[in-house]
């Protein structure tokens, strides 16, 4: 792995935690007042933050960061294995949102799927991106970590 992507990879990962407390600043705005501008700013703010994750996903799936892992490092494949399904599951729970919270959908069901709903994605992210951070330094310990 070249620092280059190590680096990407973690200023992105830093980029995703700002949008996502903007994220939820915005939504938890709407859900304490209502408002339609509310609803709208929080909506929006979901959908970007929905294609960034999936572009992020595309990043380490492409630049190779999860191959090389593996490459170097047999015995994590395991653990890259679920990476690889998390993003898949991911994406899938952040479109279904979005489509859903698309839909001209009732007050009522506009509350639930902006509060729960996203807190569980967002904890899987979270984690997500935790695991992927502590793999990414255990290679780069074997790569980089040592004089010889
Ligand atoms: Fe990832
Ligand atoms: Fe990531």
């Amino acid at each position: 792995m070249s620092k280059d992507i190590a680096l990407s990879l973690s200023e992105e990962h830093q980029r995703i935690q700002e949008m996502r407390t903007v994220l939820l600043d915005a939504r938890d705005r709407y859900l304490a007042k209502g408002e339609e501008r509310r609803w709208n700013l929080a909506s929006r703010l979901l959908r970007e933050f929905a294609s960034h994750v999936d572009r992020h996903f595309s990043f380490e799936e492409e630049e190779g960061f999860l191959v090389h892992i593996t490459q170097r490092r047999p015995l994590l494949s395991k653990r890259v294995a679920s990476l690889r399904a998390d993003h898949e599951a991911l994406r899938n729970a952040l479109l279904d949102l979005v489509a859903l919270v698309d839909t001209k959908s009732e007050e009522e069901l506009r509350r639930q799927l902006i509060g729960a709903r996203l807190n569980a994605i967002l904890s899987r992210l979270q984690a997500h991106e935790r695991e992927e951070n502590a793999l990414m330094q255990e290679a780069f310990q074997q790569e980089f970590g040592t004089d010889d």
